[in-house]
C-alpha cells in the first residue's frame, strides 16, 4: 500500500518543494492550502502521515493538529507541525497541541526525510501492535459466548471463500477477511446480560445492542490496515429496502462485499445456537435467507449464489422453489423475540 503524505503550506513555492522532494521518493503526496482543507482531507484520503505548516490564512497549525487528533479516526496519524515564521519555536505547544514531531527550523531534505521515515516506522509498529490488540479483542468476545463462539472466524474464513466464489478483487476479499473477523467487535460494550439473555429484548436493550456496528468502526477507524473494511463493519446490519441499521442504506448504497457478508454472517448464526433458540440445520437456515430476499432485505441473487457454494446449484433450486411454504423452523423464527428478528441481532 503506497504511503500518502498530506502536505498543508499556504506557500505554494514551499508546498511544491516538500511535494516534489516526498514524490521523488516514491510517496502519494497531496496539498491543501488551509487548515479547513487539512481536515476535509485528513477525513476522506486517511492520510498516513501530515506534514503541517503554523502558518495558515485560515487559523494556526496549532489548531488544526489540536483538531485532527480530537478525530479517532486520526488518532495515531503522525503529524509533523514545522515553524514558517521565526518567532514561533514553542515546542511543548506542539506536542501539547498533539503534534508527533516539531520542526522549529527548515531541515535539510536528507533531514526531514530520516525523519519522517523514523515516524512512519514508528506508525507501522503501533499500527501491527494494536491490530494484534484488536484481534484479541475480537477473540476474547467469541471466547465468553456460552454458546461456542468462533462466530467471526467462521464468517470471516466463509466470507472469503464466498468473495472468491463469486470473483471479487483481492481488496474486496480482504476486506470480506477482516470485516468478517471484525464485524462484531463492538460488541465488546454490551453487557452480558443483554447479550446472552434467554427471552425478548425490551426496546432499551435493543438499542444499545444496534449500536454495535458504529461502536465497532469506531474502534477500528484509527488503523490503516483494517480502513477498507469500516464499511463492512459499520453497514453489516443494513437491508436492501432501506430498513436496516444504523444509517437505513438501500439498494445501490450497499455494496456487494457488504451484501456477501450479511448473507454468511446470517447464516452462520442461524445454523449456531444462540441464548434464545437453537441452531437450524443448514437447509432451514438457507430457506430463511430465501425468504429475508423475497421480504427485500437481501439480495436474492447472492442468496442463490451462496447457497450454490453451500449446497451445491441442485440443492439451492430445490431450495429456492421450496421458499415461502413455511416450514416449521420458518414459521417460528423471530416469533419468540421479534425485535431479534427485526435486528437479527442474532447476526
Ligand atoms: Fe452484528
Amino acid at each position: 500500500m503506497p504511503v500518502t503524505v498530506l502536505v498543508v503550506d499556504a506557500d505554494p513555492r514551499s508546498s511544491g518543494d516538500w511535494e516534489a522532494l516526498l514524490s521523488d521518493q516514491g510517496y502519494d503526496v497531496i496539498a491543501a492550502r488551509t487548515g479547513e482543507a487539512a481536515l476535509t482531507l485528513c477525513t476522506s484520503v486517511r492520510p498516513d502521515v501530515v506534514l503541517l505548516c503554523d502558518l495558515l490564512p485560515d487559523m494556526h497549525g496549532l489548531e488544526v493538529c489540536r483538531r485532527l487528533k480530537a478525530d479517532p479516526r486520526n488518532r495515531l496519524t503522525p503529524i509533523i507541525l514545522h515553524a514558517a515564521t521565526a518567532d514561533f519555536s514553542d515546542a511543548a505547544r506542539a506536542v501539547g497541541a498533539g503534534a508527533d514531531d516539531f520542526w522549529s527550523h527548515a531541515p535539510t531534505p536528507w533531514e526531514a526525510l530520516s525523519r519522517l521515515h523514523s515516524l512512519l516506522q514508528m506508525k507501522t509498529y503501533i499500527d501491527e501492535q494494536a491490530e494484534s490488540v484488536l484481534l484479541s479483542l475480537a477473540q476474547s468476545i467469541e471466547a465468553r459466548d456460552p454458546f461456542g463462539g468462533s462466530h467471526g472466524t467462521r464468517v470471516s474464513n466463509n466470507a472469503v471463500r464466498f468473495g472468491k466464489s463469486l470473483g471479487l478483487g483481492w481488496n474486496d476479499i480482504d476486506a470480506l477477511r477482516i470485516g468478517g473477523l471484525f464485524h462484531d467487535i463492538g460488541k465488546i460494550g454490551i453487557p452480558e446480560a443483554i447479550l446472552y439473555k434467554a427471552g425478548p429484548l425490551n426496546p432499551e436493550e435493543s438499542k444499545i445492542v444496534m449500536e454495535h456496528p458504529i461502536v465497532g468502526e469506531q474502534i477500528c477507524a484509527p488503523l490503516k490496515s483494517l480502513r477498507h473494511a469500516l464499511p463492512l463493519i459499520r453497514h453489516h446490519h443494513e437491508r436492501l429496502d432501506g430498513r436496516g441499521y444504523p444509517d437505513g442504506l438501500q439498494g445501490e448504497q450497499i455494496p456487494v462485499t457488504i451484501r456477501a457478508l450479511q448473507i454468511v454472517d446470517i447464516c452462520d448464526a442461524l445454523t449456531s445456537d444462540r441464548s434464545y433458540r437453537q441452531n437450524l440445520p443448514l437447509p432451514s437456515a438457507l430457506m430463511i435467507l430465501y425468504e429475508e430476499a423475497d421480504r427485500g432485505w437481501l439480495d436474492g441473487d447472492l442468496v442463490s449464489q451462496f447457497a450454490s457454494l453451500v449446497v451445491g446449484s441442485e440443492g439451492s433450486i430445490a431450495l429456492g422453489n421450496r421458499r415461502g411454504l413455511g416450514s416449521p423452523e420458518m414459521a417460528n423464527w423471530g416469533a419468540s423475540d421479534p425485535a431479534r428478528r427485526l435486528s437479527r441481532s442474532g447476526a
